[in-house]
């Protein structure tokens, strides 16, 4: 997989965690419009991609071509990813390294890899996932490496998803098979997958790099079922991880801050950093967590992030970040786009499930600009 495809996570939009199986081309192209029209292209989204059950039953029985489900997408793939491209977005498509795909709707890519992946380069596909059902328990690598020889042998740039859920490590071999690779099984929308996922994601920073992603799986930001507070750390922690970033709700019916969580740009930013690191816990204890992500311009962005049921004040300082001494530090609150002055402790009072982010950086004149204090936040 040529790495420069995937130089920062991916950004874009995928309907599985929305609608399941009960998709349709119309929804897709009001995700592209949405993208334009509120701020998410602007903000850095870019692949708008259709998960499982996009396609007929059968293959065509003269070419053995993979079809367009009738009903869902009548107008075909190649139209859609033209509707997408015209939108100045980027296109993706899923199918399974198995005989059928999970939702066992339409046949999967296994021993059909050069001609589907040719199918999906005819169709102008941007981004492939590729699911791990019903794989006649054939080994993971063989089959992960065959359809990435048959996406590179099409000559199309496709981003490539190797959507395995870690059962076999593949973080210990994902680098040059894929741009990403699933760390877990699926999340859903509660708060407690939520944790749980960035328990087994968290510690595998060490395998991430541009090009070279762990994906601990899709937002679910907004669909509905966690607080404000909880889908707020959702998206900090996920862009401190520098997993991708795929929106799964449905853009049509999101609550304005839901929407504002999945725009902020000063996250985004973090997430986005072109020095490629996932951020690294240095703190865990009490449900009292603290993350640390070197930034390409020296600055480190830092979540503090209260696990726990009771309200907790977390701090840090900028030894342990790994800031150079100095007399002191600009610390700049992402969420309220607020900078604030300290001479070494960053902190923060939160709620329950709640997760302050930070970028912070040395600063020689930090007391002739910026207040000295937060009331909310704590910074000594
Ligand atoms: C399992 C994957 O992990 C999910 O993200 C989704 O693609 C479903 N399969 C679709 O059947």
């Amino acid at each position: 997989a040529d790495p420069t495809l995937a130089l920062t996570p991916p950004m874009g939009f995928n309907n599985w965690n929305t609608t399941g199986c009960d998709i349709n081309e119309q929804m897709i192209r009001d995700m592209a419009d949405i993208f334009v029209s509120k701020g998410l292209k602007d903000a850095g989204y870019q692949y708008v991609n259709v998960d499982d059950c996009w396609a007929d039953a059968t293959r065509d029985p003269e070419t053995g071509r993979l079809r367009n489900h009738p009903t869902r997408f009548p107008s075909g793939m190649k139209a859609l990813a033209d509707y997408v491209h015209a939108r100045g977005l980027k296109f993706g498509i899923y199918t399974s390294a198995g005989t059928l795909t999970c939702a066992k709707t339409m046949p999967g890519a296994l021993d059909h890899e050069e001609l589907d992946a040719q199918t999906f380069a005819d169709w102008g596909v941007d981004y492939l996932k590729y699911d791990n059902c019903n794989n006649q328990g054939r080994p993971a690598l063989e089959r992960y490496t065959k359809m990435r020889d048959a996406l590179r042998k099409t000559g199309r740039p496709i981003v490539y998803s190797i959507c395995e859920w870690g059962q076999n490590k593949p973080w210990e071999w994902g680098k040059g098979v894929g741009h990403l690779w699933r760390t877990t099984g699926d999340i859903n929308d509660t708060w407690s997958k939520t944790v749980e996922i960035l328990k087994l994601n968290a510690p595998l920073d060490q395998y991430a790099g541009p090009g070279h992603w762990n994906d601990p799986d899709m937002l679910e930001v907004g669909n509905g079922r966690q607080t404000t507070t909880e889908y707020q750390s959702h998206f900090a922690l996920w862009s401190i991880m520098a997993a991708p970033l795929l929106i799964g709700a449905d853009l049509r019916k999101i609550a304005p801050e839901h929407l504002d969580i999945l725009r902020n740009k000063e996250i985004i930013a973090v997430n986005q950093d072109k020095l490629g690191v996932q951020g690294k816990v240095i703190h865990q204890k009490d449900g009292h967590w603290v993350f640390v992500k070197p930034l390409a311009n020296g600055d480190k962005a830092v979540a503090l992030f209260n696990e726990s049921e009771v309200n907790a004040t977390i701090s840090t300082t900028a030894r342990e970040l790994g800031l150079p001494r100095s007399v002191g530090y600009t610390v700049r609150d992402l969420w309220q786009h607020k900078n604030f002055q300290s001479a070494g402790r960053v902190s923060a009072s939160l709620p329950p499930h709640g997760t302050a982010i930070f970028r912070v950086k040395a600063s020689q004149d930090w007391f002739t600009h910026e207040p000295a204090i937060d009331t909310s936040l704590d910074i000594a």
